[in-house]
């Protein structure tokens, strides 16, 4: 079984970059947490301690965003791996006055890990695919 999981946010004024749109450091911020999400719904009944960002491919922004949008991400895991997982995230934005759309995608690659005796984080063999998601 493979669920989508969501993960929303407010644009505020903190956002806004010089141009009057979001900033994309934070909507890569923001994709990167709905990856985490996902993640750690996939992971929930395993040993994890939780996961690691390993790499951000495929960051496309389709459409700008302004103040006072939604931004609505929607992230489904498409690939696993040993101990890494790969997120494909869905990023629309929402709001009276523009309507919806799908301003930004990307891929994210996690790493499950776990603390040693020191508090390290080492990475975790999750053992699950996408058929056997416990
Ligand atoms: C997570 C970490 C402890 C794991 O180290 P490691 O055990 O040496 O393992 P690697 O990172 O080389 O590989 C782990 C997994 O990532 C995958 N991976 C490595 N590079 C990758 C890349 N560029 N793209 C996609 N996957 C990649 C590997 O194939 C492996 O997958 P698998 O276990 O499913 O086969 C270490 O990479 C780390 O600390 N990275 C920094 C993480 C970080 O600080 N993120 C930002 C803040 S969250």
């Amino acid at each position: 079984m493979n669920t989508t999981s969501k993960y929303s946010e407010l644009v505020q004024t903190q956002h806004i970059n010089t141009a009057g749109t979001l900033f994309g450091g934070t909507m890569l911020a923001w994709l990167d947490l709905a990856g985490v999400k996902a993640s750690n719904d996939f992971l929930k009944q395993t040993d994890a301690w939780g996961v690691v960002t390993r790499a951000m491919d495929k960051v496309e922004f389709k459409e700008p965003v302004f103040l006072g949008d939604w931004v609505n991400c929607e992230s489904t895991v498409i690939r696993t791996g040993n101990s890494s997982l790969e997120i494909e995230i869905k990023a629309f934005a929402e709001s009276k006055d523009h309507g919806h759309r799908l301003a930004c995608t990307a891929n994210i690659t996690f790493v499950a890990v776990v603390k040693d005796e020191k508090g390290s984080l080492m990475s975790f063999n999750h053992n699950l695919s996408l058929n056997e998601e416990k």
